[in-house]
């Protein structure tokens, strides 16, 4: 380990609102720890800032673990930077050397308006999940306990692989299209795999890709650039299947 920190060029988007132009501002720092956390070297870089009586860069971060998916940015070109299956808040510095220039700059993607900075509106995602990414339970006591309902374990896992989608929208800003797809299959997936979610199956897939539509995501070409910067490993096999359930929805629809 070196004891002297590196000294970094940091290239940053900044828009003061949705309404402003925005551009790439350049800041300088020193003696930063590879040991840091991306995050952490934002905060030193914002510290600085703020005593230099300059406004500090607006990003997104909440749980800083790999959970919440609040953390979005598009760092060297990569959501969520250069190393693979995580999040921003789980990118540490001695992914990058002393001297680099690292460009940081937001999502970029129509739905996904900038609202400050490095901050973009993902309340797109949130409209996509409401339109059917549940399933109604009747909580008056009489619920049937989930266990006592036999699941296919195949299936129960790959559920559970779906259900680790975190929200955070990487797979849109990667895709060339801005495509949702992998998101919004993940969503339906996690549903279509268990009895539970046979009920409403069919309004499901069909009210979430309305609404994905209607937000202006665009559609999927196949690249899976989706799946390579996804930082929870999200199959593409799950938008085969949210394309097999939209089908098998049409087709019940003329009956
Ligand atoms: S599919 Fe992956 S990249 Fe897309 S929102 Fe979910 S966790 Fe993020
Ligand atoms: S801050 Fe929660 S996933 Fe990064």
């Amino acid at each position: 380990m070196s004891d002297k920190g590196m000294n970094l060029t940091l290239k940053i988007w900044r828009q003061k609102d949705s309404k402003s132009k925005g551009k790439m501002e350049t800041y300088k720092l020193s003696d930063i720890s590879e040991h840091m956390s991306f995050l952490e070297m934002l905060d030193v870089l914002n510290e600085q800032l703020i005593n230099e009586g300059q406004e500090p860069v607006a990003f997104d971060h909440d749980c800083r673990e790999g959970i919440c998916g609040m953390c979005s940015l598009y760092i060297n070109g990569e959501a969520h930077g250069p190393d693979r299956g995580i999040t921003t808040c789980q990118l540490h510095m001695r992914m990058f050397n002393d001297g680099d220039t690292i460009v940081i700059e937001p999502w970029r993607a129509a739905a996904f308006p900038v609202t400050k900075d490095l901050i973009v509106d993902r309340s797109a995602m949130d409209r996509i999940q409401q339109a059917g990414g549940f399933i109604s339970v009747n909580t008056s006591g009489n619920t049937q306990d989930a266990n006592a309902i036999p699941i296919n374990k195949s299936d129960a896992d790959k559920s559970f692989d779906a259900a680790a989608c975190i929200g955070c929208g990487a797979c849109v800003a990667t895709c060339k299209n801005a495509s949702a797809m992998l998101f919004v299959s993940a969503k339906i997936s996690q549903f279509a795999l268990l009895p539970q979610g046979q009920v409403e199956a069919k309004e499901r897939v069909d009210n979430m890709v309305k609404q994905m539509d209607l937000e202006g995501f665009g559609n999927c070409t196949n690249t899976g650039a989706c799946e390579a910067e996804c930082p929870k490993g999200i199959s593409l096999e799950n938008i085969a299947r949210m394309n097999r359930e939209f089908i098998k929805s049409a087709v019940l629809k003329d009956k």
